[in-house]
Protein backbone atom coordinates (compact mmCIF):
# COMPACT_ATOMS: atom_id res chain seq x y z
CA UNK A 1 0.00 0.00 0.00
CA UNK A 2 1.52 2.74 -0.84
CA UNK A 3 1.44 6.12 0.65
CA UNK A 4 1.08 9.83 -1.33
CA UNK A 5 1.17 13.58 -0.18
CA UNK A 6 -0.88 15.46 -1.77
CA UNK A 7 0.01 19.23 -0.77
CA UNK A 8 -2.42 21.53 -1.03
CA UNK A 9 -4.97 19.36 -1.33
CA UNK A 10 -7.93 21.54 0.64
CA UNK A 11 -7.50 24.29 -2.93
CA UNK A 12 -9.12 24.01 -6.46
CA UNK A 13 -6.63 21.48 -7.97
CA UNK A 14 -5.23 19.77 -4.92
CA UNK A 15 -9.32 18.62 -3.77
CA UNK A 16 -10.05 17.68 -7.82
CA UNK A 17 -7.29 15.70 -7.70
CA UNK A 18 -7.36 14.41 -3.80
CA UNK A 19 -11.21 13.24 -5.45
CA UNK A 20 -9.73 11.05 -8.20
CA UNK A 21 -6.95 9.53 -5.95
CA UNK A 22 -9.58 8.71 -3.00
CA UNK A 23 -11.31 6.78 -6.25
CA UNK A 24 -8.21 5.59 -8.07
CA UNK A 25 -5.03 4.61 -5.79
CA UNK A 26 -6.04 2.02 -2.73
CA UNK A 27 -3.02 3.38 -0.50
CA UNK A 28 -3.13 6.27 1.73
CA UNK A 29 -3.58 9.56 1.30
CA UNK A 30 -2.27 12.66 3.17
CA UNK A 31 -3.24 16.06 2.46
CA UNK A 32 -1.03 18.98 4.16
CA UNK A 33 -2.23 22.21 3.61
CA UNK A 34 -2.12 25.72 5.50
CA UNK A 35 -5.35 26.50 5.16
CA UNK A 36 -4.73 29.98 3.47
CA UNK A 37 -7.49 32.06 2.58
CA UNK A 38 -7.83 29.87 -0.61
CA UNK A 39 -7.58 26.42 1.05
CA UNK A 40 -11.21 25.52 2.31
CA UNK A 41 -11.26 21.92 4.10
CA UNK A 42 -14.82 21.54 2.87
CA UNK A 43 -13.75 21.09 -0.45
CA UNK A 44 -12.49 17.43 1.01
CA UNK A 45 -14.90 17.03 4.07
CA UNK A 46 -16.41 13.73 2.70
CA UNK A 47 -13.28 12.56 1.80
CA UNK A 48 -11.95 13.52 5.44
CA UNK A 49 -15.22 12.23 7.51
CA UNK A 50 -14.58 8.64 5.40
CA UNK A 51 -11.19 8.30 6.74
CA UNK A 52 -10.34 8.47 2.89
CA UNK A 53 -8.25 11.10 2.83
CA UNK A 54 -5.75 12.22 6.60
CA UNK A 55 -5.68 16.00 6.95
CA UNK A 56 -2.74 17.67 7.70
CA UNK A 57 -3.23 21.40 9.05
CA UNK A 58 0.49 22.51 8.42
CA UNK A 59 2.57 24.84 6.01
CA UNK A 60 5.12 23.24 3.82
CA UNK A 61 7.90 25.72 5.03
CA UNK A 62 7.80 23.77 8.45
CA UNK A 63 10.46 21.69 7.61
CA UNK A 64 10.27 19.77 10.70
CA UNK A 65 6.41 19.53 10.53
CA UNK A 66 7.21 17.92 6.74
CA UNK A 67 10.04 15.84 7.92
CA UNK A 68 7.63 13.90 10.44
CA UNK A 69 5.12 13.09 7.96
CA UNK A 70 7.53 11.40 5.73
CA UNK A 71 8.86 9.64 8.84
CA UNK A 72 5.30 8.49 9.85
CA UNK A 73 3.82 7.95 6.53
CA UNK A 74 6.56 6.88 3.87
CA UNK A 75 5.63 8.42 1.41
CA UNK A 76 6.31 6.67 -2.05
CA UNK A 77 4.89 9.65 -4.16
CA UNK A 78 4.54 13.47 -3.19
CA UNK A 79 2.13 16.13 -5.59
CA UNK A 80 2.85 19.26 -4.79
CA UNK A 81 -0.05 21.89 -5.46
CA UNK A 82 0.25 23.80 -2.53
CA UNK A 83 1.33 27.17 -3.99
CA UNK A 84 0.22 30.95 -3.50
CA UNK A 85 -1.80 31.22 -7.01
CA UNK A 86 -3.33 34.43 -7.49
CA UNK A 87 -1.41 36.66 -9.78
CA UNK A 88 -3.28 40.05 -8.56
CA UNK A 89 -2.05 39.40 -5.55
CA UNK A 90 1.57 38.74 -6.04
CA UNK A 91 1.37 42.02 -8.23
CA UNK A 92 0.24 43.50 -4.55
CA UNK A 93 2.26 41.89 -2.20
CA UNK A 94 4.75 39.08 -3.52
CA UNK A 95 6.61 38.41 -0.12
CA UNK A 96 4.19 35.25 0.15
CA UNK A 97 4.58 33.73 -2.86
CA UNK A 98 8.51 33.55 -2.84
CA UNK A 99 7.82 31.92 0.56
CA UNK A 100 5.41 29.15 -0.09
CA UNK A 101 6.29 28.63 -3.79
CA UNK A 102 10.10 28.48 -3.58
CA UNK A 103 10.75 28.13 0.06
CA UNK A 104 8.30 25.45 0.50
CA UNK A 105 8.72 23.78 -2.52
CA UNK A 106 12.31 23.47 -1.30
CA UNK A 107 11.61 22.35 1.99
CA UNK A 108 9.36 19.14 0.17
CA UNK A 109 12.49 18.65 -1.84
CA UNK A 110 14.96 18.31 0.78
CA UNK A 111 12.57 16.16 3.06
CA UNK A 112 11.93 13.79 -0.11
CA UNK A 113 15.76 13.52 -0.87
CA UNK A 114 16.09 12.51 2.74
CA UNK A 115 13.71 10.59 3.47
CA UNK A 116 14.18 8.54 -0.29
CA UNK A 117 17.93 8.58 -0.09
CA UNK A 118 17.82 7.03 -3.66
CA UNK A 119 15.08 4.10 -3.25
CA UNK A 120 13.61 3.37 -6.41
CA UNK A 121 10.24 3.75 -7.43
CA UNK A 122 9.52 6.73 -5.60
CA UNK A 123 8.07 10.04 -7.56
CA UNK A 124 7.93 13.69 -6.61
CA UNK A 125 5.51 15.49 -8.98
CA UNK A 126 5.69 19.35 -8.91
CA UNK A 127 2.48 21.25 -10.22
CA UNK A 128 3.30 24.29 -11.94
CA UNK A 129 1.58 26.74 -14.70
CA UNK A 130 2.25 27.34 -18.24
CA UNK A 131 2.84 31.23 -17.15
CA UNK A 132 6.44 30.20 -16.61
CA UNK A 133 6.88 30.78 -20.00
CA UNK A 134 5.80 34.44 -20.20
CA UNK A 135 3.37 35.03 -23.34
CA UNK A 136 3.31 34.78 -26.81
CA UNK A 137 2.51 37.32 -30.03
CA UNK A 138 -0.67 36.73 -31.94
CA UNK A 139 1.28 34.16 -34.12
CA UNK A 140 4.17 32.38 -32.58
CA UNK A 141 4.09 29.02 -31.68
CA UNK A 142 2.45 27.36 -28.90
CA UNK A 143 4.66 26.74 -25.70
CA UNK A 144 7.07 23.52 -25.15
CA UNK A 145 9.12 21.80 -22.95
CA UNK A 146 11.97 23.79 -23.66
CA UNK A 147 9.91 26.92 -24.29
CA UNK A 148 13.04 29.29 -22.40
CA UNK A 149 11.73 30.59 -19.20
CA UNK A 150 10.85 34.48 -19.06
CA UNK A 151 8.11 35.04 -16.48
CA UNK A 152 5.97 38.18 -16.65
CA UNK A 153 4.33 38.70 -12.66
CA UNK A 154 5.84 38.00 -9.40
CA UNK A 155 3.61 35.28 -9.03
CA UNK A 156 5.23 33.23 -12.11
CA UNK A 157 8.55 34.63 -10.90
CA UNK A 158 8.04 32.06 -7.68
CA UNK A 159 6.62 29.26 -9.84
CA UNK A 160 9.53 29.48 -12.67
CA UNK A 161 12.18 29.63 -9.63
CA UNK A 162 10.49 26.32 -8.12
CA UNK A 163 10.54 24.44 -11.18
CA UNK A 164 14.56 25.30 -11.15
CA UNK A 165 15.00 23.91 -7.79
CA UNK A 166 12.61 20.83 -8.96
CA UNK A 167 14.78 19.78 -11.98
CA UNK A 168 18.10 21.00 -9.99
CA UNK A 169 17.14 18.57 -7.29
CA UNK A 170 16.31 15.91 -9.72
CA UNK A 171 19.99 16.13 -12.21
CA UNK A 172 22.19 17.28 -9.16
CA UNK A 173 20.82 14.61 -6.00
CA UNK A 174 19.06 12.01 -8.41
CA UNK A 175 15.87 13.16 -6.62
CA UNK A 176 12.65 11.32 -8.88
CA UNK A 177 11.05 14.46 -9.66
CA UNK A 178 8.64 15.05 -12.90
CA UNK A 179 7.27 19.11 -13.01
CA UNK A 180 3.87 19.28 -15.00
CA UNK A 181 3.39 22.81 -16.69
CA UNK A 182 -0.34 23.25 -17.31
CA UNK A 183 -2.55 26.02 -18.72
CA UNK A 184 -6.28 28.03 -16.75
CA UNK A 185 -8.00 25.77 -15.23
CA UNK A 186 -12.24 25.65 -14.40
CA UNK A 187 -14.21 23.95 -12.65
CA UNK A 188 -16.14 23.21 -9.35
CA UNK A 189 -14.18 24.15 -6.10
CA UNK A 190 -12.55 27.39 -7.68
CA UNK A 191 -12.24 29.92 -5.45
CA UNK A 192 -14.01 32.84 -6.51
CA UNK A 193 -11.73 35.52 -7.30
CA UNK A 194 -10.88 33.85 -10.64
CA UNK A 195 -12.17 34.92 -13.70
CA UNK A 196 -14.44 31.92 -14.40
CA UNK A 197 -16.05 31.43 -10.91
CA UNK A 198 -16.59 35.13 -10.19
CA UNK A 199 -17.97 36.02 -13.92
CA UNK A 200 -20.45 33.11 -13.53
CA UNK A 201 -21.61 34.29 -9.41
CA UNK A 202 -21.56 38.20 -10.39
CA UNK A 203 -23.67 37.26 -13.48
CA UNK A 204 -26.04 34.95 -11.70
CA UNK A 205 -26.09 37.97 -9.20
CA UNK A 206 -27.30 40.43 -11.98
CA UNK A 207 -23.71 42.50 -11.05
CA UNK A 208 -21.18 43.61 -13.21
CA UNK A 209 -18.78 41.89 -15.20
CA UNK A 210 -15.07 42.99 -15.10
CA UNK A 211 -13.00 42.73 -17.92
CA UNK A 212 -9.26 43.69 -17.59
CA UNK A 213 -8.63 45.54 -20.62
CA UNK A 214 -10.05 44.97 -24.11
CA UNK A 215 -10.39 41.44 -22.52
CA UNK A 216 -8.42 40.18 -25.92
CA UNK A 217 -5.85 38.09 -23.69
CA UNK A 218 -6.36 34.23 -24.99
CA UNK A 219 -5.63 31.81 -22.73
CA UNK A 220 -5.37 27.95 -22.94
CA UNK A 221 -8.22 26.20 -20.50
CA UNK A 222 -8.23 23.05 -19.45
CA UNK A 223 -11.04 21.38 -17.33
CA UNK A 224 -10.13 20.29 -13.88
CA UNK A 225 -10.82 17.14 -14.29
CA UNK A 226 -8.88 17.00 -17.48
CA UNK A 227 -6.04 18.49 -15.72
CA UNK A 228 -6.05 15.44 -12.94
CA UNK A 229 -6.36 12.83 -15.30
CA UNK A 230 -2.94 14.23 -16.55
CA UNK A 231 -1.33 14.15 -13.42
CA UNK A 232 -2.68 10.76 -12.27
CA UNK A 233 -1.04 9.37 -15.58
CA UNK A 234 1.84 11.11 -15.10
CA UNK A 235 2.14 9.58 -11.36
CA UNK A 236 1.65 6.29 -12.70
CA UNK A 237 3.39 6.07 -15.98
CA UNK A 238 5.56 9.80 -16.58
CA UNK A 239 9.28 9.66 -16.95
CA UNK A 240 11.53 11.01 -14.25
CA UNK A 241 13.38 13.84 -15.35
CA UNK A 242 10.45 14.66 -17.82
CA UNK A 243 8.40 17.70 -18.10
CA UNK A 244 5.01 17.57 -19.31
CA UNK A 245 2.49 20.43 -20.59
CA UNK A 246 -0.88 20.06 -20.08
CA UNK A 247 -3.11 22.47 -22.24
CA UNK A 248 -7.16 21.50 -23.11
CA UNK A 249 -6.18 22.85 -27.07
CA UNK A 250 -9.07 25.76 -26.00
CA UNK A 251 -7.21 28.99 -26.36
CA UNK A 252 -10.27 31.34 -26.13
CA UNK A 253 -9.97 35.43 -25.57
CA UNK A 254 -11.33 35.86 -22.15
CA UNK A 255 -13.82 38.23 -23.71
CA UNK A 256 -15.11 34.71 -25.16
CA UNK A 257 -15.07 32.86 -22.37
CA UNK A 258 -17.58 35.92 -20.41
CA UNK A 259 -19.43 35.49 -23.50
CA UNK A 260 -19.77 31.58 -23.28
CA UNK A 261 -20.81 32.10 -19.37
CA UNK A 262 -23.25 34.80 -20.06
CA UNK A 263 -25.25 32.70 -22.21
CA UNK A 264 -24.86 29.38 -19.77
CA UNK A 265 -26.13 31.82 -17.04
CA UNK A 266 -29.05 33.35 -19.18
CA UNK A 267 -29.89 29.63 -20.16
CA UNK A 268 -29.92 28.19 -16.59
CA UNK A 269 -31.93 30.81 -15.41
CA UNK A 270 -34.33 31.23 -18.06
CA UNK A 271 -33.70 34.70 -18.85
CA UNK A 272 -33.83 36.40 -22.31
CA UNK A 273 -30.64 35.43 -24.39
CA UNK A 274 -27.83 39.41 -23.96
CA UNK A 275 -29.02 39.78 -20.57
CA UNK A 276 -26.07 39.06 -18.84
CA UNK A 277 -24.09 40.21 -21.42
CA UNK A 278 -25.07 43.78 -20.92
CA UNK A 279 -23.42 43.62 -17.49
CA UNK A 280 -19.64 43.38 -19.16
CA UNK A 281 -17.31 46.43 -18.15
CA UNK A 282 -14.20 47.05 -19.42
CA UNK A 283 -12.02 48.13 -16.87
CA UNK A 284 -7.89 48.97 -15.98
CA UNK A 285 -5.77 46.09 -17.45
CA UNK A 286 -3.54 43.97 -14.85
CA UNK A 287 0.11 45.74 -15.05
CA UNK A 288 2.39 43.00 -17.08
CA UNK A 289 -0.22 41.24 -18.13
CA UNK A 290 0.63 38.89 -20.64
CA UNK A 291 -1.55 38.44 -23.76
CA UNK A 292 -1.94 35.16 -24.85
CA UNK A 293 -0.72 31.64 -23.97
CA UNK A 294 -0.81 28.17 -26.00
CA UNK A 295 0.51 25.16 -24.75
CA UNK A 296 1.56 22.42 -27.40
CA UNK A 297 0.62 18.90 -25.03
CA UNK A 298 1.73 16.83 -28.06
CA UNK A 299 4.51 14.66 -26.14
CA UNK A 300 1.84 13.87 -23.18
CA UNK A 301 -0.22 13.07 -25.77
CA UNK A 302 2.06 10.66 -27.41
CA UNK A 303 4.15 9.30 -24.65
CA UNK A 304 0.88 9.09 -22.09
CA UNK A 305 -1.41 8.36 -24.10
CA UNK A 306 -3.75 11.38 -22.12
CA UNK A 307 -5.83 14.05 -24.22
CA UNK A 308 -8.41 16.61 -22.92
CA UNK A 309 -12.00 15.15 -23.10
CA UNK A 310 -14.07 18.43 -21.96
CA UNK A 311 -14.59 21.44 -23.97
CA UNK A 312 -15.26 24.88 -22.40
CA UNK A 313 -18.46 25.87 -24.30
CA UNK A 314 -20.06 22.59 -23.82
CA UNK A 315 -18.63 22.04 -19.99
CA UNK A 316 -19.93 25.54 -18.92
CA UNK A 317 -23.43 25.43 -18.33
CA UNK A 318 -22.80 22.40 -16.17
CA UNK A 319 -20.10 24.38 -14.39
CA UNK A 320 -22.68 27.21 -14.15
CA UNK A 321 -25.44 24.31 -12.61
CA UNK A 322 -22.63 23.07 -9.98
CA UNK A 323 -22.20 26.81 -8.85
CA UNK A 324 -26.18 27.23 -8.46
CA UNK A 325 -26.34 24.09 -6.53
CA UNK A 326 -23.94 25.03 -3.95
CA UNK A 327 -24.65 28.20 -3.16
CA UNK A 328 -24.03 27.31 0.45
CA UNK A 329 -20.54 26.57 -0.49
CA UNK A 330 -20.09 29.77 -2.46
CA UNK A 331 -21.81 31.74 -0.07
CA UNK A 332 -19.34 30.50 2.89
CA UNK A 333 -16.66 30.96 0.91
CA UNK A 334 -17.67 35.00 -0.17
CA UNK A 335 -18.17 35.65 3.39
CA UNK A 336 -15.33 34.34 5.05
CA UNK A 337 -17.42 31.70 6.54
CA UNK A 338 -15.56 28.49 5.56
CA UNK A 339 -12.60 29.75 7.57
CA UNK A 340 -14.27 28.84 10.66
CA UNK A 341 -15.85 25.39 9.15
CA UNK A 342 -12.43 23.64 10.02
CA UNK A 343 -12.07 25.12 13.55
CA UNK A 344 -16.19 23.58 13.93
CA UNK A 345 -15.44 20.40 12.22
CA UNK A 346 -11.63 19.57 13.05
CA UNK A 347 -9.87 21.25 15.22
CA UNK A 348 -10.67 19.29 18.35
CA UNK A 349 -10.30 15.86 16.30
N1 LIG B 1 -5.65 27.25 -11.14
C1 LIG B 1 -5.00 27.25 -12.28
O1 LIG B 1 -5.57 27.57 -13.33
C2 LIG B 1 -3.56 26.81 -12.36
C3 LIG B 1 -2.94 26.80 -13.59
C4 LIG B 1 -1.61 26.38 -13.66
C5 LIG B 1 -0.96 25.94 -12.53
N2 LIG B 1 -1.57 25.96 -11.34
C6 LIG B 1 -0.83 25.49 -10.16
O2 LIG B 1 -1.57 24.44 -9.58
C7 LIG B 1 -1.43 24.44 -8.16
C8 LIG B 1 -2.79 24.48 -7.50
O3 LIG B 1 -3.49 25.64 -7.94
P1 LIG B 1 -4.94 25.99 -7.39
O4 LIG B 1 -5.61 26.82 -8.42
O5 LIG B 1 -5.60 24.76 -6.88
O6 LIG B 1 -4.54 26.93 -6.16
P2 LIG B 1 -5.40 27.34 -4.89
O7 LIG B 1 -4.92 28.71 -4.54
O8 LIG B 1 -6.85 27.08 -5.10
O9 LIG B 1 -4.92 26.29 -3.77
C9 LIG B 1 -3.65 26.33 -3.18
C10 LIG B 1 -3.71 25.53 -1.90
O10 LIG B 1 -2.40 25.57 -1.31
C11 LIG B 1 -2.56 25.83 0.08
N3 LIG B 1 -1.33 26.50 0.56
C12 LIG B 1 -0.91 27.76 0.25
N4 LIG B 1 0.23 28.04 0.92
C13 LIG B 1 0.54 26.92 1.63
C14 LIG B 1 1.60 26.58 2.51
N5 LIG B 1 2.60 27.44 2.78
N6 LIG B 1 1.61 25.35 3.07
C15 LIG B 1 0.62 24.46 2.80
N7 LIG B 1 -0.43 24.74 1.99
C16 LIG B 1 -0.46 25.95 1.41
C17 LIG B 1 -3.78 26.71 0.20
O11 LIG B 1 -4.34 26.69 1.49
C18 LIG B 1 -4.68 26.10 -0.86
O12 LIG B 1 -5.46 25.06 -0.32
C19 LIG B 1 -0.56 25.66 -7.83
O13 LIG B 1 0.77 25.21 -7.65
C20 LIG B 1 -0.66 26.54 -9.06
O14 LIG B 1 0.52 27.29 -9.25
C21 LIG B 1 -2.87 26.40 -11.22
Amino acid sequence: MTAWLITGGAGFIGANFARMAAARHAGPLVVLDALTYAGNVANIADLIEARRVQFHHGDICDAALVDRLFATYRFDCVVHFAAESHVDRSILGPQPFLRTNIGGTHVLLDAARRAWNGEAGRRFIHISTDEVFGDLEPGDPPFAERTPYRPSSPYAASKAAADHLVRVWQRTYGLPAIVINCGNNYGPWQFPEKLIPLMILNAVEGRELPVYGDGLQVRDWLHVTDHCRAVMAVVEKGEVGHTYLVGGDEPRTNLEVVSYICRAVDGALDRAPGTSEKLIRHVKDRPGHDRRYALDSSFLRGSLGWRPLEKLETALPALVRWYLDHKDWTDAVRSGAYRQYYERQYAER
